[in-house]
């Protein structure tokens, strides 16, 4: 079973931030989950919450900041005192610092309706990158996922199954030509993970922070966890 690092090892260092993702390279991560945002000047940035509030205490919507004011915003006080200063990365930055030491998993936290052109940026930016195999893209908004695979008919596709039911996931995804199934601890069961498999795809289940609970996702099938503890692969 693969252990995808969620939000880098955001349990030992701040979420989604340059200090999370080498904490994760560290412990040997081969997969990295992130979130990705536009900025206000058509950036592409990693950061999971559409505002402020949560990270860095402050006001507005993540698009009306640029991305170079996002790179000096305190978004690792919150978690500890030790993190004071981590600033919002830049989706290039984090690519340089990961180069080809994992997979990435980017997760589109919106498309075009919120974020004007983050599926043409990402797709600029990933076929600069080498070994595009090694990303994977996903999103719970699946007209994005529609949008990106009309720019790229190769990149593999994750399709976060959100509120969908799971007759209109399988058909899109089909017609996404989808690698996975992402979905919730609380929405995966044997069953799902058996149709999913029978009709090709992969199931990759978030967010699982317990050995206990990931053994028994490993007995039902399922082929990869997303975990805030990557080094968890070394007792499992
Ligand atoms: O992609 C798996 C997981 O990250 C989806 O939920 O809210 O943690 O981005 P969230
Ligand atoms: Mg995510």
């Amino acid at each position: 079973m693969e252990f995808i690092a969620h939000r880098g090892a955001s349990a030992h260092a701040p979420e989604n931030t340059l200090a999370s993702f080498k904490k994760a390279l560290e412990m040997k991560a081969k997969a990295i989950e992130l979130d990705i945002a536009e900025s206000r000047d058509g950036r592409l940035v990693v950061i999971h919450d559409d505002d402020l509030k949560r990270v860095a205490k402050m006001p507005g919507r993540v698009e009306t900041y640029t991305a170079a004011r996002m790179k000096k915003i305190d978004v690792g006080s919150w978690f500890s005192k030790e993190y004071a200063g981590e600033g919002i990365p830049t989706l290039e930055e984090v690519f340089k610092l990961v180069g080809q030491m994992a997979e990435i998993n980017v997760e589109m936290k919106g498309g075009c309706r919120i974020y004007p052109k983050i599926e043409e940026k990402l797709c600029r930016l990933l076929k600069k990158q080498a070994a595009q195999s090694r990303f994977l893209i996903s999103s719970f908004d699946h007209e994005a996922l529609f949008h990106f695979r009309a720019l790229d008919g190769d990149a593999r596709i994750g399709y976060l199954l959100g509120r969908t039911s799971k007759s209109r996931a399988f058909r899109e995804m089909a017609e996404l030509k989808a690698e996975s199934l992402n979905l919730s601890a609380r929405q995966v069961n044997a069953r799902i993970v058996s149709e999913a498999h029978s009709k090709g795809f992969k199931v990759l289940v978030y967010t699982v922070n317990k050995i206990k609970e990931a053994r028994s996702l490993e007995k039902i099938g399922v082929d990869g966890i997303f975990t805030n503890f990557p080094e968890m692969k070394n007792d499992f």
